[in-house]
């Protein structure tokens, strides 16, 4: 699939069928993560990968949504703000490393015709209890991966997006 076409078939999946995920597409989708740039190349990131059900089931306590429990694997992708680059006026970088390998995520599933939906309105107090982590590192962003469900039809929001006159501005002159 051309990179044009990948990124229009992407949209957020918020059912998925109960087949799982097979582990050859968990791996191209998590080596599509660790391929993204990151800040001085830091690479300050750690990705948490659940197909177990139990497991599954309490990462989805940081996040109670029913159609989060159909999902057959969650990837949590955790930044470490201690490792992470900073620059001179302290910008902490980590969360955008975290952003960009989460985006090659999402695509890499795609690719495979698998859904992701980014999650970060999670509670991140209890998300940190349930993956034990130390102080440095942050849950960024929950990824639940799977075959979306015939009735997950595109959310209302996907196809909203403002125009490119909205977003550009060429040249320095607002
Ligand atoms: C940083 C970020 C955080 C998001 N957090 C959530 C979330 O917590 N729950 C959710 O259902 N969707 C979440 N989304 C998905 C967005 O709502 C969705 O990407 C947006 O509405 C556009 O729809 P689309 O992904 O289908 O194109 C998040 C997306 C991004 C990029």
């Amino acid at each position: 699939m051309d990179l044009q076409t990948l990124i229009r078939s992407r949209r957020s999946v918020r059912l998925f069928s109960s087949t799982p995920v097979k582990r050859d597409d968990l791996l191209a989708i998590l080596e599509a993560g660790r391929l993204a740039p990151s800040a001085c190349n830091n690479q300050p990131l750690r990705f948490v990968v659940v197909t177990e059900k139990r497991e599954l089931d309490l990462l989805a306590t940081a996040y109670p949504r029913e159609w989060l429990r159909t999902a057959p694997a969650m990837i949590v992708i955790c930044g470490n703000h201690d490792r992470a680059w900073h620059r001179t006026d302290g910008k902490d970088h980590a969360d955008i490393d975290a952003a960009i390998a989460t985006d090659h995520m999402t695509l890499a599933a795609a690719e495979r015709d698998l859904g992701t939906c980014w999650i970060c309105a999670f509670d991140a107090a209890k998300l940190r209890e349930v993956l034990a982590l130390p102080t440095a590192w942050e849950p960024i962003a929950m990824l639940p991966v799977g075959h979306p469900a015939e009735a997950a039809a595109p959310a209302s929001q996907h196809h909203l997006r403002k125009s490119l006159a909205d977003l550009t501005q060429w040249g320095l002159t607002p």
